[in-house]
């Protein structure tokens, strides 16, 4: 009875519990927010525009909110969904200023970073915000390229955990002109010239010469969509294959490469599960499954298991990227493995029927979680709250070995009985 207690299962178990601890105390922004209803017009937009993940996925920000009326006087202006992302993104500090920070600031004055700068977008010195405490207590805040006027005020804090986010609440929305510039759609993105550019010509090329295929792809292009694209040699080497496949098969092979919302690097490492795919259609699952290590995010079909090599694009609400494998649905190689196995001809005909337009957005809703589970721990905990030049390079880095290492750590949790 060897297997009876094994001693090193214990500092395993310690550190899942501590482990599942932990991640029970990252953030969510949305939940913070929620519980405050005169900032719920600027919660929602924060979703709308997926900057809530990102921000759930950072540690030492401010996050500076603004009521409804405050919102409403932006909105009024009907910016374009772009647009407010990049104006809400300006009101996400990337340092961490709790209400006694704020009026505590090294010389009075200070320039915080902000998400507008970490998007890349923002031109100049657009993409950072003047703090300057005033007489009698006041602490104003502006856009740093707003002709120095700091048009609006801190008010209240409205929830600090220190070091890793302070939700504060101002009085105006921090004007912008770069921020407010009308930002460009990016519907107008040429999807076949991304990839014919990065390696994936051969996918981009059969693609275009489906029409209802591209069409597809194309009109899911505004609300949100994702396309992995086979690299030219796997693509190259599984054209044989895709000629033997019915013309629905073709199809629905093309359309399995396509994911109808926008899902960033970052939601991808930080959430492992069942995909929805363009050619997802009732019955017909059409699905894949995510899987990651560390930084390395992987695609899984029964059939085949492709990386990611490579990220074209990846910009709300589009994200193009390479893998390193054509993914094989089981619902159109069903027969396929060791055995001579029938021909792909009868298995491709129960795929679905190409005709399902005006079908393509509700899958969505069920696709898992654009958004969702994003809260993932991130930084190091070394992170000092005065790091605001850290952080102003890049775009969104959340951790996403965290969740690899939370999956390791529930199994042993529920693999002890097992052991014990
Ligand atoms: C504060 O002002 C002094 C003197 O001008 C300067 O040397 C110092 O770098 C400033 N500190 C900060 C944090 O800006
Ligand atoms: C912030 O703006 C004020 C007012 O225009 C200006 O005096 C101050 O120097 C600015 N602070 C920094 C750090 O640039
Ligand atoms: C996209 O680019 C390709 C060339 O790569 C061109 O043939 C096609 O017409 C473009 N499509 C659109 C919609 O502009
Ligand atoms: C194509 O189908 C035929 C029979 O329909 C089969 O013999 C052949 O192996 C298939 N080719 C590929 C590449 O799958
Ligand atoms: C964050 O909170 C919101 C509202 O309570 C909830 O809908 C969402 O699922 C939460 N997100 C995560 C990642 O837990
Ligand atoms: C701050 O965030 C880290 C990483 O997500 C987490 O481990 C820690 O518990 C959080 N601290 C607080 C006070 O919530």
């Amino acid at each position: 009875m060897h297997h009876h207690f094994r001693p090193a299962t214990l500092p395993a178990l310690a550190a899942a519990i501590f482990l599942l601890a932990t991640l029970s105390h990252a953030h969510n922004i949305s939940r913070i927010l929620a519980q405050h209803p005169e900032f719920s017009t600027f919660n929602h937009y924060l979703t709308l525009t997926h900057l809530a993940p990102e921000i759930n996925g950072r540690t030492t920000i401010t996050v500076c909110a603004v009521d409804n009326a405050a919102m409403a006087d932006l909105l009024a202006k009907h910016p374009s969904i772009y647009t407010v992302k990049n104006i809400l993104s300006l009101h996400v500090l990337l340092d961490y200023f709790g209400a006694k920070k704020l009026h505590q600031i090294t010389n009075g004055t200070a320039l915080a970073a902000t998400m507008y700068q970490a998007s890349g977008t923002a031109p100049g010195s657009s993409g950072f915000v003047n703090i300057t405490d005033l007489h009698g207590g006041k602490v104003a805040f502006g856009a740093e390229n707003n002709d120095g006027t700091l048009t609006s005020t801190f008010v209240k804090s409205i929830e600090e955990i220190p070091y890793n986010i302070s939700v504060i609440q101002i009085s105006k929305i921090l004007p912008s002109a770069a921020a407010e510039a009308p930002a460009p759609a990016p519907a107008q993105q040429n999807l076949t010239s991304i990839m014919s550019k990065h390696g994936c010509k051969v996918f981009a090329d059969t693609l275009s010469s489906f029409k209802d295929a591209l069409s597809t792809f194309n009109d899911n292009l505004d609300g949100g969509l994702t396309v992995f694209c086979p690299l030219d040699d796997a693509f190259k080497a599984f054209l044989p294959k895709f000629k033997n496949l019915t013309a629905s098969g073709k199809l629905s092979l093309l359309e399995f490469h396509g994911v109808p919302v926008y899902q960033s690097l970052a939601t991808l490492k930080s959430n492992n599960g069942l995909q929805n795919t363009l050619a997802t259609d009732g019955a017909n699952n059409f699905d894949f499954t995510v899987q990651n290590d560390g930084e390395q995010v992987t695609l899984k079909t029964r059939l085949t298991t492709a990386k990611i090599t490579d990220t074209l694009i990846d910009e709300q609400p589009l994200a193009i990227f390479a893998i390193d494998k054509v993914l094989q649905p089981k619902e159109l190689f069903k027969g396929e493995a060791p055995a001579p196995a029938p021909a792909p001809e009868p298995a491709a005909a129960d795929a679905p029927a190409p005709a399902k337009k005006g079908k393509k957005k509700k899958k969505a809703a069920d696709a898992p979680a654009a958004d969702g589970n994003s809260d993932a721990p991130a930084d190091s905990p070394g992170d000092a709250a005065d790091d605001t030049a850290d952080d102003s390079n890049g775009a969104v880095r959340p951790d996403g070995g965290r969740y690899g290492k939370v999956v390791v750590a529930l199994g042993l949790v529920f693999g002890l009985p097992l052991v014990l």
